[in-house]
């Protein structure tokens, strides 16, 4: 019991502490004006939940766009394909919260698996579908996306 309570603790607080980077960061839009460099920290790729849900993940799912732009400007790049335990990688989960930003940013990288399964078979253009969102849905289609 003791023990059941306390890996619940950790995995809580391994959520908490993605989720707590990410709302320490800057949510207005990148410019050129400031280096990633500067506003991340050199852990910050390599930061994931319990879920293997990465900063990067949680960034696209929520549409910070900012964030998102961000690590994909930093020297340390992310890796953009980097799936969490149900199999979505972070275009599966922006291509599902309706953020057209964060997919375009992710397409922009010309590295994203558009047509990468999840672990029950579906695609970031399933998501796109499943949420309605016709302009994510043109924009997979048009980068590839099949379906
Ligand atoms: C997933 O996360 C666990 C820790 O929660 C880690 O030990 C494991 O290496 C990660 N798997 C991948 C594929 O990154
Ligand atoms: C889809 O996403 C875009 C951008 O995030 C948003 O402006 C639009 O209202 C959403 N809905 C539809 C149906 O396209």
């Amino acid at each position: 019991m003791f023990l059941l309570l306390f890996a619940l603790a950790i995995v809580r607080s391994q959520q908490q502490r993605v989720r707590a980077r990410l709302a320490q960061l800057p949510t207005q839009p990148a410019t050129c004006t400031y280096n990633p460099e500067q506003v991340l920290h050199p852990t910050d790729v390599d930061l994931e939940d319990d879920k293997n849900r990465t900063l990067l993940s949680h960034a696209a799912g929520e549409g910070h766009e900012a964030v998102v732009q961000m690590l994909l400007l930093s020297t340390s790049k992310p890796e953009v394909n980097k799936k969490d335990k149900a199999g979505r990688a972070p275009l599966s989960h922006a291509a599902g919260a309706w953020d057209k930003a964060v997919v375009l940013a992710l397409l922009a990288t010309g590295q994203v698996d558009v047509n990468a399964q999840d672990k029950s078979g579906r695609t970031p253009l399933d998501h796109a579908v499943s949420v309605g969102n016709t302009t994510t849905m043109h924009l997979l289609r048009e980068s590839g996306a099949q379906r």
